[in-house]
């Protein structure tokens, strides 16, 4: 069965003013679709078809790995932004980032500092490793926390299709709008 394109979880134009319609557009239905294009053609017919997405990103390597693992990435990205949201996070993960972190201002100035020194295409990541503790990782081109033991809690597409349109090559920038979107409700829930 083919990997399916997901839709966005807001209309296109609801990230506005932070991230412009046209960038969603193009990141989502240029760029996210040929990743699950290319990926529904190399599974066609063998019996990765049979899998659920996590399966596929988790069993496949080299050229299928990158497309199984991006359309992956890019419908997490999406789930971790949300118009209305923003702001602080609360609860047991607001409580888990003072621990750690000090405050969440803290942890964006970490997060933007790791984001900022990748250079080239990649992703950037808060996880929580299996002894609860939380990291911010990044990882080159398509890959990804899923391979490893620690669970994605939140993903900054730092690929410049993300941002490109927006910003031009001014990764800080797009990194501002990022924070503003952040659904801290969507992190929260995936903390163990
Ligand atoms: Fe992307």
């Amino acid at each position: 069965m083919p990997v399916e394109l997901p839709d966005l979880p807001y209309p296109r134009d609801a990230l506005q003013p932070h991230l412009t319609a046209a960038t969603l557009d193009l990141h989502h239905g240029h760029h996210q679709r040929a990743d699950v294009d290319a990926l529904n053609a190399r599974i066609a017919g063998t019996e990765l078809a049979d899998l659920a997405l996590e399966e596929i990103v988790r069993a496949s390597q080299g050229g299928l790995f990158e497309a199984a693992a991006q359309a992956w990435n890019h419908a997490f990205y999406w789930q971790c932004l949300h118009p209305r949201a923003g702001g602080e996070p609360h609860g047991a993960l607001a409580d888990r980032i003072a621990r750690q972190f000090g405050d969440t201002q803290k942890l964006r100035e970490e997060f933007n500092r790791a984001a900022l020194a990748l250079s080239g295409s990649g992703w950037a990541w808060l996880v929580q490793h299996p002894d609860g503790r939380l990291a911010i990782v990044t990882t080159r081109n398509a890959n990804t926390p899923l391979t490893g033991d620690s669970t994605p809690l939140l993903a900054c597409d730092l690929w410049e299709h993300a941002y490109y349109a927006d910003f031009q090559d001014d990764r800080g920038r797009y990194l501002q709008a990022f924070w503003k979107l952040v659904n801290w409700d969507f992190v929260g829930a995936r903390l163990r």
